[in-house]
C-alpha cells in the first residue's frame, strides 16, 4: 500500500526522503513523489509514475534543493489510474500547500463539488487532491495551519494517514491519522514521520505512534499532538526493537529468500520463553484467562485474510484437537458483513502479520461491538490491531519485507500451537501428552534448517520441466490449509495459476484439469491420512499428471509413484504444517525466479492492505 515519509531538521532532506520511500517499496506502489520547501521558501514538487528510480533519474540537480523540510510518498492507486498526474504530493490552487495521503476519502465527490462551487480548480482524479483544497479553504479563513488541518478533517469521511506542509509555515509538518498508520520518529534537532517503522529504523529507535483522530504539529525540535476535537495529548515515546539488519537483504538476493532462510530462528523466537517445562504447557504472557473465563468460552472464531487466514485454518485443527473447543475460521472481509453469531462466550482471534489490515480491523470492531473478547496475533509491535484487541500475543518474526508472507506464517502457526496446547492443558490434555508436544516443538527449528538445505534440489525440480501455466496443490487434514498456502504463494509471486484443494475433493471436479502439463503437488506426510493420499496420487498418475510429493523419509514407497519426491523430517501431525510449507515456499520462489519475476514486489500486490 501507499507509503509516507516526512523529515524536518538540520540535514538535507532529499536523500533522507528518497532513502525512506525506498525502504517502503516492499509495501507495493505504482508511482512516487516528493515535496520540499527550500531555503528560498519555494515549494518544489517532483513526481513520476513507476518506480522510485525513475523519479530519481528525472530529479533536477540534488544540490539545488537546499531544503531541511520535506515529504514523500509512494502511491498504490485507488482513485484514479496510476500516472504521474495522480501521483502524490497534491497541491491547493495557489501551490502553497502540499499533501501526501494514505487511505480513502469516501465523501470526496461531495467535497469536491462544494469546493468547485467555491472556485477551486482540480488537476487530478484522486480523492486526495480534495484534502489539499479543503485545507486551503479553511486555512484562508483561520490562518492557523494545524487548526486548519483539524477543522478540514472534521468534514472528511474515510480513512487517512496524511502529512501536509505549507509554504507559509515552512518550519512545520502537520500529520493526521485515522485508520492508516503514522509514526513520528524522534531525533535530536530533527524529527521524522513515516507510515512504517521500516523507514525510521536507520535514523532513530524512539517513536510515537499516532492514534486515530490525532493530529501532530512537528517541528525540528518539538511535536504537539492534538485530538481532532483540539484537546492536547501528551506524547508517549516508545522504543522499537527492530535493527537495520532486519530491513536489509544481507547476503541474500531477495527478501523473500532471506525470510525463508530465517525461519529456524523466527520459529524459535515465537516460542522462546513461552514453554513451561515443569507443567508441560505453554505460557503466553499476553493471554490472561483464568479457568473460569476459559470455561466460559463456548466457541472460538478466527478472523484473518490471505496467508494469515490459512494460518487460522491450521489453527482450527490445532485448537480443536488439543483443547476440544469448536473453532470457526472466517475471512475477515466476509465476517463483518454477515451479522455473525457471536457473543460474550465467543473468543475471537484475529491474525495479522502487519496488524494494519483494514478488513481484519473492521472484523475486530464488529466482534467487540457484539460483546466478544478479541485476541490479536500480530507481528508488528504497536500496530493498530495490537492496540485495538483486548489481549494478544506477538509472533516476534522480525520485519517481514517480502510481499509474500513466509516466516510470519510459520511464526503464526507456532503461536497458534502454543495457544491450543495451553488451552488443552487447562482442560483435558494429560501432562504426558503436553510433554510430548513440548519436545516436538523444540525440534522444529533444526528440522526446518534441514529442509532449507534441500533448496538446490527443489530448484532442480523446477528446472526439470517447462514452467507450467497451472498447478494443483492437494493435502488432507491439517495439511489441506498448507495446500491453499502453497497455491497462494505460487500465484502471488510467479503469476502461475494455482489452486489448493483437500486431496479427496479432486475427484469432485478438479480432476478434469489433469493432463500431462499439470503439476500436482501432494502434501503427504506420514500421518493418519497418508494411505488415502496415495490413492489420490494414483488417480493423478492415471491421467498423466506430473506428481511432486512432499513426504517423510519413512515413506519411501512413494518414490515409485511420483515424478519428484521431497523427503522431509517427521514430526507430530499437529506440527507438520511448520515443515511441509517450507518446500512449497522454496518451490514458488524458484518458479518465480525461473520466470524472471520480481519476487519481493509482485505486480498489483501490497504488503499491508489498509483499504477495504
Ligand atoms: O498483514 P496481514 O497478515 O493481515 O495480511 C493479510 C494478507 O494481506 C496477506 O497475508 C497476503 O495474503 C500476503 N501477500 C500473503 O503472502
Amino acid at each position: 500500500m501507499c507509503g509516507i515519509v516526512g523529515y524536518i531538521g538540520k540535514q538535507e532532506t532529499l536523500p533522507i526522503l528518497i532513502e525512506g520511500i525506498k525502504r517502503l517499496e516492499y509495501r507495493g506502489y505504482d508511482s512516487a513523489g516528493i515535496a520540499v520547501i527550500n531555503d528560498k521558501g519555494e515549494l518544489i514538487i517532483h513526481k513520476r509514475s513507476g518506480k522510485i528510480v525513475e523519479m530519481e533519474k528525472t530529479l533536477p540537480d540534488e544540490k539545488n534543493f537546499n531544503s531541511c523540510l520535506g515529504i514523500a510518498h509512494t502511491r498504490w492507486a485507488t482513485h484514479g489510474e496510476p500516472s504521474t498526474t495522480n501521483a502524490h504530493p497534491h497541491l491547493d490552487c495557489e501551490n502553497k500547500i502540499a499533501i501526501v495521503h494514505n487511505g480513502i476519502i469516501e465523501n470526496y465527490k461531495v467535497l469536491k463539488k462544494n469546493l468547485q462551487n467555491e472556485g477551486h480548480k482540480f488537476n487530478t482524479d484522486t480523492d486526495t487532491e480534495v484534502l489539499a483544497h479543503l485545507i486551503e479553504e479553511v486555512y484562508d479563513k483561520i490562518n492557523d495551519f494545524h487548526k486548519a488541518v483539524n477543522e478540514a478533517l472534521k468534514l472528511v469521511e474515510g480513512t487517512y494517514g496524511l502529512v501536509v506542509i505549507s509554504k507559509d509555515e515552512p518550519q512545520k509538518i502537520i500529520a493526521a491519522r485515522k485508520g492508516s498508520p503514522l509514526i513520528i520518529g524522534v531525533g535530536e534537532e530533527e524529527n521524522y514521520i513515516a507510515s512504517d517503522v521500516a523507514a525510521l529504523v536507520v535514523h532513530t529507535k524512539n517513536v510515537i505512534y499516532l492514534k486515530d483522530n490525532e493530529t501532530a504539529e512537528i517541528t525540528k525540535d518539538s511535536f504537539k499532538i492534538r485530538t481532532l476535537a483540539n484537546e492536547s495529548v501528551a506524547p508517549i515515546v516508545k522504543k522499537i526493537n527492530w535493527d537495520i539488519s532486519m530491513i536489509e537483504k544481507g547476503d541474500f538476493d531477495y527478501f523473500m529468500q532471506k525470510e525463508i532462510y530465517e525461519q529456524p530462528d523466527s520459529i524459535e523466537n515465537a516460542f522462546r520463553g513461552r514453554l513451561n517445562d515443569e507443567l508441560n504447557t505453554a505460557r503466553l504472557g499476553g493471554v490472561h484467562l483464568n479457568p473460569e473465563q476459559l470455561e466460559n468460552i463456548k466457541q472460538i472464531v478466527i478472523v484473518a485474510c490471505g496467508t494469515s487466514w490459512h494460518a487460522g485454518l491450521v489453527g482450527e485443527y490445532m485448537i480443536e484437537s488439543m483443547a476440544r473447543i469448536p473453532v470457526k475460521v472466517q475471512y475477515a472481509s466476509e465476517f463483518r458483513y454477515r451479522d455473525p453469531i457471536i457473543d460474550h462466550k465467543t473468543l475471537v482471534i484475529s491474525i495479522s502479520q502487519s496488524g494494519e489490515t483494514a478488513d481484519t480491523l473492521a472484523a475486530i470492531r464488529e466482534a467487540r461491538e457484539k460483546g466478544a473478547k478479541v485476541m490479536g496475533i500480530t507481528n508488528v509491535i504497536g500496530s493498530t490491531i495490537a492496540r485495538e484487541t483486548d489481549f494478544g500475543s506477538y509472533i516476534h518474526a522480525g520485519a517481514e519485507i517480502g510481499v509474500a508472507s513466509t516466516k510470519a506464517f510459520t511464526s503464526q502457526l507456532t503461536v497458534l500451537f502454543l495457544l491450543g496446547w495451553m488451552l488443552g492443558r487447562m482442560r483435558l490434555l494429560t501432562p504426558e501428552i503436553g510433554a510430548k508436544y513440548g519436545d516436538e516443538l523444540k525440534k522444529i527449528p533444526e528440522k526446518v534448517t534441514e529442509i532449507i538445505s534441500y533448496n538446490d534440489y527443489i530448484k532442480e525440480i523446477v528446472e526439470a520441466s517447462p514452467i507450467p501455466e497451472n498447478a494443483l496443490y492437494l493435502g488432507r487434514g491439517i495439511n489441506y490449509p498448507v495446500a491453499l498456502e502453497g497455491a497462494l504463494k505460487l500465484k502471488e509471486i510467479s503469476y502461475i495459476h494455482a489452486e489448493g484443494y483437500p486431496a479427496a475433493e479432486m475427484k469432485h471436479g478438479p480432476i478434469a484439469l489433469i493432463d500431462e502439463n499439470m503439476p500436482v503437488i501432494f502434501i503427504a506426510p506420514d500421518d493418519y491420512v497418508y494411505d488415502k493420499i496415495l490413492s489420490n496420487i494414483e488417480e493423478v498418475r492415471a491421467r498423466k499428471g506430473k506428481v511432486i510429493a512432499i513426504t517423510n523419509k519413512s515413506c519411501d514407497g512413494i518414490k515409485d509413484m511420483a515424478d519428484h519426491v521431497i523427503f522431509i523430517p517427521k514430526t507430530i501431525s499437529l506440527l507438520s504444517p511448520l515443515l511441509t510449507v517450507i518446500p512449497l515456499q522454496l518451490l514458488s520462489l524458484h518458479y518465480a525466479l525461473a520466470k524472471g519475476c520480481d519476487v519481493d514486489q509482485p505486480r498489483n500486490l501490497a504488503k499491508s492492505v489498509t483499504v477495504e
